[in-house]
């Protein structure tokens, strides 16, 4: 077991979910040389966790993350802690058609088992019944109704993580001066630093890679991470529609789409399921983000907004078709079997790897952390440690256990984007 100086150096690549609560819980356990180098300042423009909003759910098919989950709520809760206020007990109704039902399935009887309130199943008459401004036909929904999901205010979660690890000592560095672009590896493969956008050097006893979609970037991960694009668009409600939609719970169909109530200032957060890669763009075989920081001419996809649309209007026809504000698209690096990569690397002493938030990492943010030390101190639970090890080759997960089993679309199959130039 590696026992670690509490000041030795140690340099995080990325601030975004797990680089922040990485860097949170290094200072709060004392670590004194803790350095973070993002291409953007807090919060990062193109971080997955950079976001209005995000579901916390402790309903999984896997003890594991239903633990996690449930102590991260904990904390995400607390009137008293570091996220007061951000917390938003919404509930949730998760539909499924077909192929998604097994996951929903699994989960609540996962709920049950570890004494978690199960999600139930809900008529559309009752839906219509309970949240009159949920008018639509539900086709092809079968709706589970869970009043333990709610959702909270990722961005500011993330400002104030950093914040706090700031105070306790943790050094923050952005621009090209953050921009990671190459490990540095003495002549034993041991790796020793950081070379960033701008040239300067960083060395560090031990080095963290939480660059999240974009790790692919600066390390060979043998196929293990998909950078995943979900679309998102904003809408903007009216006073008066905020009014009517601001009791209704988080929409969210497997098969679908994801409607978030409505914010205090009125914009409601629509998400798609159907993700993109890109491969086509990226190299060697990988698919890397297409950041619009790096293409500011990008839209969404055609394909993808129509069928959002098309799926508003099953719940809130009403709102179907508004213009949108604002879109994006946001990028995950997505694992086949859904479980996080947080390890150590194979080969490469002295790096750490902690990414793979596979769609629904956010939620353990003020947690998933102290998991992250654990891992860099050499303690982690074996149990844990076996799931998140480095394992190329992993099979896909099963419906059970996946909640978005679906093949993505690449990016240039889309109409409209072979067109655009890529800049890579
Ligand atoms: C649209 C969308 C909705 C989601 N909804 C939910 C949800 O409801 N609930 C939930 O639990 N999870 C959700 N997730 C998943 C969750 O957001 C991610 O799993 C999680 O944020 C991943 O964290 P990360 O730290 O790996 O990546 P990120 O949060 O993306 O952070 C990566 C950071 O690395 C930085 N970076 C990249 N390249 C470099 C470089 N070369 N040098 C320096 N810095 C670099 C980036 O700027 C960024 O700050 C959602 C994801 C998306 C995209
Ligand atoms: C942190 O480590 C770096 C690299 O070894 C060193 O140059 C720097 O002085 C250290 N800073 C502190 C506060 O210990």
């Amino acid at each position: 077991m590696a026992t670690t100086q509490r000041n030795e150096p140690i340099i995080i690549i990325g601030g975004g979910t797990f680089g922040v609560t990485t860097a949170y819980h290094l200072s709060k356990q004392g670590y004194t040389n803790v350095t973070v180098l993002d291409r953007f300042p807090v919060p990062s423009l193109e971080a997955a966790g950079n976001d209005i909003n995000k579901v916390i759910r402790t309903e999984y098919p896997e003890p594991l993350y239903t633990k996690l989950a449930s102590d991260a709520r904990d904390l995400w809760r607390d009137v008293n802690g570091l996220f007061a206020g951000l917390y938003h007990p919404s509930g949730w109704i998760i539909g499924a058609t077909d192929r998604s039902t097994p996951f929903v399935e699994a989960s609540a009887r996962s709920a049950k088992a570890l004494g978690v309130e199960p999600p139930q199943l809900i008529s559309t008459e009752e839906i219509h019944k309970k949240w009159p401004p949920m008018n639509g036909d539900f086709k092809g929904w079968k709706s589970y109704w869970s009043p333990n999901a709610a959702w909270v205010n990722a961005r500011e979660g993330i400002v104030r993580m950093a914040r706090e690890a700031q105070r306790g000592g943790v050094r923050y560095i952005s621009g090209d001066a953050g921009h990671a672009k190459q490990l540095l590896y003495d002549e034993n493969q041991v790796c020793i630093g950081v070379k960033s956008a701008d040239g300067t050097t960083y060395y560090g006893g031990q080095i963290v890679l939480a660059a999240g979609a974009a790790a692919g970037s600066l390390l060979d991960l043998k196929g293990q991470i998909v950078a995943k694009g979900h679309t998102v668009g904003h809408i903007q409600l009216t006073p008066e529609e905020v009014e009517k939609y601001k009791d209704m719970p988080i929409l969210d169909h497997l098969e679908g789409g994801i409607l978030f109530p409505p914010q205090e200032d009125g914009i409601m957060k629509v998400g798609a399921i159907h993700f993109v890669t890109n491969f086509a763009r990226s190299l060697n075989g990988k698919s890397l983000p297409r950041y619009r920081s790096d293409n500011p001419q990008d839209g969404i996809p055609d394909i993808i907004e129509a069928r959002l649309r098309k799926w508003m209007e099953t719940c809130v026809p009403e709102i179907a078709h508004r213009e949108w504000v604002e879109t994006r698209i946001c990028w995950d690096g997505d694992m086949p079997d859904y479980h996080f990569l947080i390890t150590p690397h194979p080969t490469h002493k002295n790096l750490k790897i902690a990414i793979g938030g596979s769609a629904h990492g956010f939620k353990f943010l003020p947690v998933l952390g102290k998991y992250i030390v654990q891992m860099m101190e050499g303690r982690l639970d074996p149990e844990v440690a076996e799931k998140w090890k480095w394992r190329p080759g992993t099979k896909l997960a099963d419906y059970e256990t996946n909640p978005h089993p679906e093949t993505p679309e690449d990016l240039n199959d889309m109409p409209g984007w072979g067109t655009i130039k890529s800049t890579l």
